[in-house]
């Protein structure tokens, strides 16, 4: 045999062992048009199961979606806070967790109103622990709202290729203006901006390094798309805008154990320094105080504004680690002259193509029956 012609089976021989590898592998990322909805949920009707679905698309701290759904009777449940869905060692008070329930709670509002129900709340936690946090009953009105759920069906959190633009100030009237008491705009030429860039690096540094969090953050990735489909929550490679042959890597050979790893915390701690150099600058939301009813208000008004970017083309980044950091979080109001209680640091920016949603959510099929009630777990 001649060497060419043995150089071609060997490769052709390679080739065919790594193209069967390969496609015996976990090949692509997971996202939300992967999966089917499985809905053997009896108990709803259609339209209850719909509305539940598009709340439970809000955004949440790692994706951990920290609500359950209590059915007391036909459109009239109660809003729960599931404490096995808490993240102790970034947000020890719940704090977050309130936020993420109040962004829930918007579009479940948004929600029913677009289906013809008017919402009636009662708020019943006291402190962010309570596990029953809001009691809602849904009654038909005359017209629906003309509330577009689509809004709610492809907002997402984007992460990466922000523009340097600044916000216009058409978009900037758009955002801010309907609430200016707690939304503020911090363009990326200002120093308060700048300052917040740099020490959104800094907690980021210090989060890495604080094992308890780090270990917190492994927990909830999921790295292959098996775990991803089984626990449709958490980080996932696409959700982390892990794509490529990057992607491949996590997804087939990655688990928590890297997560702890030097290499993995520093190409963490420089993908957040990429990030934080490209954008329009940042926008902060704010709260009245620090009352159960201030951090649900905050996170439905985080979700209202998140809610109207993509059709301005404007993404969103949640960069929190500041507020959940303590050395951070302490010269924070000084260093920016801001009084108010600052309860989300959102990056944001232009984007030329934005991306579909891709994080997974939880499926309305954990009917799990507790004495006379029902918990629904979405
Ligand atoms: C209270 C809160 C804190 C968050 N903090 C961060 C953060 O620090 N870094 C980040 O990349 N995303 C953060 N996010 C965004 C979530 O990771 C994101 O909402 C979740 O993964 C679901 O993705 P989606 O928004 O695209 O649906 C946060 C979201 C909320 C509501």
């Amino acid at each position: 045999m001649d060497r060419i012609k043995f150089i071609g089976i060997v490769g052709g021989t390679i080739g065919a062992v790594g193209i069967t590898t390969y496609l015996s592998s976990d090949c692509t990322n997971l996202v939300r048009a992967d999966l089917k909805q499985i809905d053997n949920n009896k108990t709803l009707k259609p339209d209850q199961r719909e509305i539940l679905f598009l709340a439970s698309l809000a955004p949440s701290g790692h994706n951990t979606q920290p609500w359950f759904v209590r059915y007391l009777e036909p459109y009239h449940w109660i809003i729960g806070n599931d404490k096995s869905k808490w993240l102790p060692a970034v947000d020890p008070n719940q704090r977050e967790t309130m936020l993420s329930i109040g962004a829930f709670l918007q579009n479940l509002e948004y929600a029913a109103g677009s289906f013809g129900y008017a919402c009636d709340w009662k708020l019943l936690a006291t402190t962010n622990q309570d596990e029953r946090v809001m009691e809602v009953k849904l009654s038909k009105k005359a017209s629906p709202n003309n509330f577009d759920i689509t809004k709610i069906t492809s907002r997402r959190t984007v992460r990466s290729n922000f523009l340097s633009d600044l916000l216009k100030q058409e978009d900037i009237t758009y955002l801010v203006d309907s609430e200016p008491e707690f939304i503020h705009y911090l363009p990326n030429n200002s120093k308060e901006s700048k300052f917040i860039n740099e020490q959104t690096i800094v907690a980021n540094r210090l989060q890495s390094y604080r094992d308890p969090a780090q270990q917190e953050l492994a927990n909830w990735i999921r790295f292959s798309s098996q775990d991803a489909n089984k626990y449709r929550d958490g980080l996932t490679t696409a959700g982390m805008e892990i794509t490529g042959i990057s992607g491949w890597m996590v997804r087939n050979f990655y688990d928590k154990d890297n997560v702890m790893t030097k290499d993995f915390r520093e190409r963490g701690i420089d993908n957040i320094q990429k990030e934080v150099s490209a954008s329009a600058g940042w926008i902060l939301i704010t709260s009245q105080d620090h009352s159960v009813a201030a951090l649900l208000e905050t996170g439905r008004r985080m979700e209202r504004l998140f809610l109207k970017v993509r059709e301005r083309n404007i993404a969103i980044h949640p960069m929190t680690q500041i507020l959940e950091e303590s050395s951070t979080r302490d010269k924070l109001n000084r260093s920016i002259g801001i009084e108010e209680h600052i309860q989300f640091i959102l990056r944001t920016g232009y984007l030329k193509n934005y991306p579909q949603p891709v994080s997974l959510r939880r499926t309305l099929i954990g009917v799990a029956f507790v004495k006379e009630n029902r918990f629904i777990q979405t």
